[in-house]
């Protein structure tokens, strides 16, 4: 038996890095993912162009049946998380920076966000900061670097170093102990930004708590998938087949997924 799977969007393969928490977390639901790669970044565009994009990703997976839609990508929520909730009967998830939580670590009281263009410029930003980190000192950054290289597979070696530094080291200076994650491609480069900042910084992110969020809302509207559903796994892009089919491996080891292009979304 196979019910409604659950969709998640991104601007492209960032949203993996939330795929695999929401997997890990719920390994009997089946889920559809769009990568909307040929459109990515969605960082530096404008708002209308964006909603208009995730809405047109909506509508294919509501096509597809989906129960619940994950909206993986920090810029897409703040663009369109609100409209998409007034416009589809169905449940959204939408992503966060963990400025919040941030705002509990921190010891020096400086604390590195780094997101997109399109995160930042948000009110709904504004509102995060005003509401958990007016004391604190906030030093933003977007890394598109970042998006290019997880979208290419690179996650590793001297030219993500290089990146990582050139992005990290700033914030560093100025005495941040708390990076936050507020793009959801950049989990993928964590590794290497562990390895750069050293152990007394935490590098935080919300791909887990988004999970858990999603769990919650099944349960609570009697969504989750019954006992001997047999999962299925799909992931898709707007882009070249070939470019999903060498980034997902890397990003993804072991994941036993069905790879696919997203049709009518070009
Ligand atoms: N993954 C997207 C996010 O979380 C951003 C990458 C992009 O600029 O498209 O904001």
């Amino acid at each position: 038996m196979q019910t409604r799977p659950i969709g998640i969007l991104d601007s492209g393969l960032g949203g993996l890095s939330v795929l695999r928490e929401i997997q890990a977390l719920l390994p009997g639901e089946s889920l559809h993912y769009v990568g909307d790669s040929a459109w990515c970044p969605y960082g530096p565009k404008p708002v209308a162009q964006i909603r208009e994009r995730v809405f047109a990703i909506t509508d294919h997976l509501l096509s597809l049946g989906a129960k619940l839609i994950v909206v993986a990508c920090n810029s897409a929520t703040i663009a369109a998380v609100e409209s998409l909730r007034a416009a589809y009967p169905i449940p959204f998830t939408g992503m966060e920076p963990a400025v919040k939580p941030a705002a509990a670590l921190t010891r020096s009281g400086v604390v590195g966000v780094l997101a997109t263009e399109a995160s930042l410029a948000g009110e709904k930003y504004l509102r995060l900061v005003n509401s958990h980190a007016a004391s604190l000192r906030l030093i933003t950054r977007p890394c598109p670097e970042f998006v290019e290289l997880v979208e290419a597979g690179i996650l590793d070696g001297p030219e993500a170093e290089a990146a990582v530094a050139c992005h990290l080291e700033p914030l560093l200076h100025e005495g941040a102990d708390v990076i936050v994650l507020g793009c959801t491609h950049y989990p993928f480069l964590r590794p290497v930004m562990e390895r750069f900042v050293g152990p007394d910084v935490a590098v935080i992110d919300t791909g887990a708590a988004v999970a858990r969020q999603v769990r919650r809302r099944l349960e609570q509207d009697g969504l989750l998938a019954p006992e001997g559903n047999r999962p299925a796994l799909r992931i898709t892009t707007t882009g070249p087949l070939e470019v999903l089919e060498r980034a997902v491996p890397v990003l993804c080891p072991g994941l036993a997924a069905e790879l696919g292009r997203a049709r009518g979304l070009d």
